[in-house]
């Protein structure tokens, strides 16, 4: 009881520091919609701490495409430009690239899981909203076949978790 009386104690718990988190990959099925906006987000929220981010899809049905304008206008109202991004897909070489590997939905989790080779690749694999696990979201809905206010559901729920994130990876 005394733990929910006592915020600090739960930010403790729920967002413990990551050791040497350098690069981070964010992956989702097309990479032209959620991925390329989680990147963005990230990057724009990571200003400062020397991370580098890209992003990549599962499919590589739009390999070599530019963002769906739809989110391209939609981090261009917030601010932040991802025009200039190409789609690629993900690779299993990934795992040895990126220190960190955040999915946008079940799915993109299970299918870069299952590319791992090891136990320590398996182990940079998580969800991107998992810091608003407890707040009961965890996968990014899939915008492509909806229309701007489900990119802009896209950005809210990417920047809730990209603000946590960062704090977790602040003074590692
Ligand atoms: P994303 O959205 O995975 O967020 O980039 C999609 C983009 C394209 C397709 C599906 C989802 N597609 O079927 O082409």
């Amino acid at each position: 009881m005394w733990v929910w009386e006592e915020p600090s104690t739960i930010v403790f718990f729920a967002l413990p520091p990551m050791d040497n988190i350098k690069r981070v990959l964010v992956v989702c099925l097309g990479n032209i919609c959620r991925s390329p906006m989680g990147e963005g987000v990230l990057r724009n929220a990571a200003k400062g701490l020397n991370m580098d981010f890209d992003s990549a899809g599962t499919q590589g049905y739009h390999t070599g495409d530019a963002p769906d304008p739809r989110a391209v206008q939609c981090m261009k109202d917030h601010g932040i430009d991802i025009a200039h991004l190409a789609a690629r897909k993900f690779s299993a070489r990934d795992f040895e690239s990126f220190d960190l590997i955040l999915t946008m939905d079940g799915q993109n989790f299970r299918d870069v899981l299952i590319m791992a080779p090891n136990e320590a690749s398996r182990k940079k694999v998580k969800p991107f909203l998992e810091p608003l696990s407890m707040s009961g979201a965890n996968e990014v809905p899939d915008p492509y076949y909806g229309n701007q206010r489900d990119f802009d559901r896209v950005f809210e729920l990417c920047s809730q978790a990209a603000a946590l994130w960062c704090e977790q990876w602040k003074g590692q």
